[in-house]
C-alpha cells in the first residue's frame, strides 16, 4: 500500500509474444473478436511485454502509456470494461506498458500486450481468473493474445458458441518437453501500415481464396497438433511453412493487396531453404510484417543466426527459446 486512496489497486504482469505455426487470419465475430479458424503457436522467451495496471480514484478516463508515450486506449478499454464488470468496480485505470521489441511490426506485440493486460488488470481488480478465463479475456483485445496466456506450445480453438466463450487457448505441450529455438530476423522495426485487424477484415471481404483458407484450416490444425505431439520437426516445419505461405497467398490476393514482405524477407526465405538443402533442419515462418522467424533445434541456432544476420537488409537477429506463461510479477 502506498497510502494514497485507491493506490493499492495496482498489479504488474509479464507476458511473452508467440508465433503461430498454424496461423489464424479472419474473424467469425468481429465484435467479440472470435477467430474464424483455430491456430497453434509457440511462446517466445526473448520477446515480452511488461504491463502495470492501476485502478485509481483520481482518473476521469482510462489511460494507456506504451513505451513511454500516451496512446489512444482502443481495445484496452474493452478488456478493462470486462474486468470492471466482473469485479463490480467503477474506477478508471492507468495502463503503463513496455514491449522489449518493436510494436506493431509483425512480432505479435498485440499478443504479449493483451495477455499482460488481461493478467495485470484482473490482479489489480482483486479478482481471480482461471487461465482459461484469462485466455478468453485476452482474446477480446487480440486473438493471438489468447495463446500468450500459456507457455510452450498452445492451441487457440475457434469455438462455435455465439458468445465466444468456447474460443480459448489451452496448452498443447510444455516447452521443456520439446525445446526448440526461434531465430527472429528483424528486417524493419517500423510499424506496419495496415494493422492485423484491418488487414484480415480486407482479406475476408475480397480475397477469392479466403473461403478455401477457412475450409482447409481444421485439417491443417489436426496435422500440426499430431506432429507437435510426436516431436517431429520435419513435419512441423513443412506444415508451418505451408501455413505461412497460404496465409501470405490470401494477403497477396486481397484488394488492395497486402504485401507485408520486403526484399530481405524474401532473401531470408531462400537462405533458410539453402541451409536446409545443406542438411540443417530449419524452417521459416512470417506473420503480418516483414520479419522472418526461423524454427530450428537449439544446437543449430547459432549457425542459423549467422546465416540470417549476413543477409543485406537484416538489421538484427534475436534468438529465443520457448517461453513461459503470462504471470503477475508484483501486486500492491
Ligand atoms: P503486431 O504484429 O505487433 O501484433 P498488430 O497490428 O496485431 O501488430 O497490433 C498492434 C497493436 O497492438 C498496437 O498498435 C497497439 O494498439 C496494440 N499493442 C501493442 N503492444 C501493446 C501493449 N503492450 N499494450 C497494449 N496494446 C498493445
Ligand atoms: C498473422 O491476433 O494480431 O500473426 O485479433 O485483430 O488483434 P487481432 O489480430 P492478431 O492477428 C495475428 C495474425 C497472425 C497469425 C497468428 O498469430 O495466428
Ligand atoms: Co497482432
Amino acid at each position: 500500500m502506498d497510502g494514497t486512496i485507491g493506490g493499492d489497486l495496482t498489479a504488474r504482469a509479464r507476458a511473452h509474444s508467440n508465433i503461430a505455426l498454424a496461423k489464424y487470419w479472419g474473424k467469425r465475430d468481429a465484435t467479440l473478436n472470435v477467430p474464424a479458424v483455430g491456430s497453434i503457436s509457440i511462446t517466445l522467451d526473448a520477446l515480452h511485454t511488461d504491463t502495470t495496471v492501476s485502478f485509481d480514484t483520481g482518473l476521469a478516463d482510462d489511460e494507456l502509456w506504451l513505451d513511454g508515450r500516451e496512446q489512444p486506449v482502443g481495445k484496452v478499454a474493452v478488456v478493462l470494461d470486462l474486468v470492471r464488470e466482473r469485479a463490480g468496480l467503477d474506477l478508471r485505470a492507468r495502463v503503463v506498458s513496455e514491449n522489449n521489441f518493436p510494436t506493431g511490426a509483425g512480432l505479435a506485440s498485440s499478443a504479449s500486450g493483451f495477455a499482460a493486460l488481461a493478467v495485470a488488470a484482473t490482479a489489480a481488480a482483486g479478482i481471480e481468473a482461471t487461465p482459461r478465463e484469462s485466455s478468453v479475456l485476452a482474446r477480446r483485445g487480440s486473438a493471438s493474445a489468447a495463446r500468450s496466456i500459456f507457455g510452450g506450445y498452445a492451441e487457440l480453438h475457434a469455438g462455435s458458441s455465439p458468445d465466444g466463450s468456447d474460443s480459448f487457448a489451452e496448452p498443447l505441450l510444455e516447452g521443456e518437453a520439446w525445446p526448440l529455438s526461434v531465430v527472429v530476423a528483424i528486417t524493419d522495426p517500423g510499424p506496419k501500415t495496415v494493422s492485423s485487424t484491418a488487414g484480415m477484415q480486407a482479406t475476408s471481404a475480397s480475397s477469392p481464396f479466403y473461403r478455401p483458407w477457412v475450409e482447409s484450416a481444421p485439417a491443417g490444425l489436426d496435422r500440426m497438433r499430431a506432429a507437435i505431439l510426436a516431436h517431429d520437426l520435419e513435419t512441423v516445419g513443412e506444415l508451418a511453412e505451408h501455413s505461412c505461405l497460404a496465409l501470405h497467398s490470401i494477403m497477396l490476393t486481397t484488394r488492395p493487396a497486402l504485401i507485408y514482405w520486403n526484399a530481405a524477407t524474401v532473401a531470408g526465405i531462400h537462405a533458410v531453404r539453402a541451409l536446409r538443402a545443406g542438411g540443417l533442419p530449419v524452417y521459416f515462418t512470417i506473420d503480418a510484417g516483414p520479419q522472418l522467424k526461423a524454427l530450428c533445434r537449439p544446437e543449430d541456432a547459432a549457425a542459423v543466426s549467422a546465416a540470417l544476420a549476413a543477409i543485406p537488409g537484416v538489421a538484427e537477429t534475436r534468438t529465443s527459446t520457448l517461453g513461459p506463461a503470462a504471470r503477475v510479477v508484483s501486486k500492491s
